[in-house]
C-alpha cells in the first residue's frame, strides 16, 4: 500500500503563531496544508479567505489544499488560485454547474477535487470522477473542527474507491473530519489515501510532531 499523505488543517492552529505552527508541520513531515474556507452561508461558520491563503503561501512551499465550503465557489476560485492554492476542493451539493467549475480550477493551473457531505451518496459524484484528481469524503458535517468521526462513512469510502479503480486516471481519496489514530485505520482500509486532521495534530498532548507521528504509526 502507498504511504498516506497527511494534510494538516490549520483551522485548529494557533493563528497568533501561524508561521511557527506551519514550520512545525513541515519539520514533522506533514505533506500538505489544509485551508478550510467557510462563508457563513454554505456552512454556519466563517473562517478565512484568499488573503489567508496568500499568507500561508509566503510561509511554506508545501502544497496548499484549499477546501471551499462556500456558496457559488465559481466566483472565487480565481482569487484562491492567484493566492497560491495548489489543490481546490469544491462541494457537489448546491453546485449545478460543478463540471464547469472543476474544469475552471484545472484551467487556472490547480488540481480539482470534489467533496461530498455525509448525507450525499457516492453515486452523486460518478459523472465528475473522470475530471478530478481527488475525492474528499467528509466524515463529519462540515463547519467545525473537533467533531466526532461518522463510522458509517467507511462504506462510502469503499464505494468511491471501487468506482475510482475503474478509471484510467489516478483519483486520490481524502477523508476529513474526526480523523485520529483510532479512526484512521478503518478509513485507510476502506481506501482513503490522504487524510485531513486538525485537532489530532494541533491539539495533540505531545505537540504537532507527536500528532503527526501518531497518525503515521496508526497506519504503518
Ligand atoms: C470541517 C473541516 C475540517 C476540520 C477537521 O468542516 O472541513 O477540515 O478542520 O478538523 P478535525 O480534524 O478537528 O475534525
Ligand atoms: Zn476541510
Amino acid at each position: 500500500m502507498k504511504p498516506i499523505l497527511i494534510s494538516a488543517s490549520i483551522l485548529s492552529a494557533d493563528f497568533a503563531i501561524l508561521k511557527d505552527q506551519i514550520q512545525q508541520v513541515e519539520a514533522a513531515g506533514g505533506d500538505w496544508i489544509h485551508v478550510d474556507v467557510m462563508d457563513g452561508q454554505f456552512v454556519p461558520n466563517i473562517t478565512m479567505g484568499p488573503m489567508f491563503v496568500e499568507t500561508c503561501r509566503r510561509i511554506t512551499n508545501l502544497p496548499l489544499d484549499v477546501h471551499l465550503m462556500i456558496e457559488k465557489p465559481e466566483n472565487h476560485i480565481q482569487a484562491f488560485a492567484r493566492a497560491g492554492a495548489d489543490i481546490i476542493s469544491v462541494h457537489i451539493e448546491g453546485n449545478p454547474n460543478i463540471h464547469r467549475t472543476l474544469q475552471a480550477i484545472r484551467d487556472l493551473g490547480c488540481s480539482p477535487s470534489i467533496v461530498l457531505n455525509p448525507g450525499t451518496p457516492a453515486s452523486a459524484i460518478s459523472a465528475v470522477l473522470p475530471f478530478v484528481d481527488m475525492v474528499l469524503v467528509m466524515t463529519v458535517n462540515p463547519g467545525f473542527g473537533g467533531q466526532k468521526y461518522i463510522p458509517e462513512m467507511n462504506q462510502k469510502i469503499a464505494e468511491i474507491a471501487a468506482m475510482a479503480s475503474q478509471l484510467p486516471n489516478e483519483v486520490k481519496i481524502q477523508v476529513d473530519g474526526g480523523i485520529d489514530a483510532s479512526t484512521l485505520p478503518a478509513a485507510c482500509q476502506a481506501g482513503a489515501n490522504v487524510l485531513v486532521s486538525g485537532t489530532s495534530i494541533f491539539c495533540h498532548p505531545d505537540g504537532i510532531s507527536g500528532g503527526i507521528n501518531a497518525l503515521r504509526q496508526a497506519v504503518d
